[in-house]
């Protein structure tokens, strides 16, 4: 059994169906990105698997159904979101945002070694703690976002776009965190759509196209198919 099941998940805004009946598995351990177009619906799976909006289908996490609970219950499984734009507390400082992160648990000591591990992975934050959220660079508000979703001890991280509209050299440092943190045993489902990044850091992929999944393989396969060659690699 995976760590994350999904079955024939489906989702909807009003009448437009933004997810077909979605398969995917996620196994403990694994680094498997979700891969396509701006309005795929990679987001929504996100969202979907955070139980932030309405679906169909079954979602297993550790085996749990996670059907009706509540996005907070999720978060305590640890299926944690880091979301599409950051959604950092702009007026909060550097440090309270990562506190935040923290607010579902109560285990005082391995808090502050997150908060350790956190700030040795991005040093920066350390540096800038006491500035405001909203007044840091997009890529050092893209390490605060996974700071914060690492301070609530993810079992499975959800990782909606870390490259978006951030310096390439960011991006790389970014890149070989997430890296990092997946050699180190963290599950993660990464949402890109800078394919060739994504691709070169997961083992497998779902290509995901107006809802659907319309292709699923080792990153390899998937780098060399030729539709998603010329479509999302420009060659
Ligand atoms: N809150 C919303 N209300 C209505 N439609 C939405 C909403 N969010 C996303 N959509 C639509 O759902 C589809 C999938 O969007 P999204 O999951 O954000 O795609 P992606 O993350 O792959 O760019 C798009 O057609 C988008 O316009
Ligand atoms: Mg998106």
């Amino acid at each position: 059994m995976a760590l994350l099941e999904v079955d024939g998940l489906s989702a909807f805004y009003g009448h437009l169906r933004a997810l077909s009946d979605i398969s995917l598995t996620v196994e403990a351990g694994e680094l498997v990105s979700i891969i396509g177009a701006n309005g795929a619906g990679k987001t929504t799976c996100l969202r979907a698997l955070s139980g932030l909006i309405a679906t169909t289908g079954t979602i297993r996490f550790d085996g749990q159904n996670l059907a009706g609970l509540s996005p907070q219950d999720i978060v305590g499984l640890g299926v944690v979101h880091c979301p599409e734009g950051r959604k950092l507390f702009p007026d909060m400082t550097v440090g309270e945002n990562l506190s935040l992160g923290a607010f579902l648990r109560s285990d005082r000591a391995a808090i502050r070694d997150d908060l350790e591990r956190v700030n040795e992975l991005f040093p920066i934050l350390h540096e800038r703690r006491e500035q405001k959220a909203g007044t840091l660079s997009g890529g050092e508000q893209q390490m605060l976002a996974i700071g914060r979703a690492l301070m609530c001890r993810p079992r499975i991280l959800l990782l909606d776009e870390p490259s978006f509209g951030i310096a390439p050299i960011i991006v790389d440092r970014i890149f070989e965190v997430i890296q990092e943190l997946n050699a180190g045993g963290l599950t993660t489902l990464l949402v890109e759509q800078n394919v060739s990044l994504a691709l070169d850091v997961c083992s497998r992929a779902y290509v995901l196209e107006s809802g659907r999944v319309v292709l699923a393989g080792s990153s390899a396969d998937i780098a060399a198919d030729k539709a998603v060659r010329e479509t999302y690699l420009g060659m």
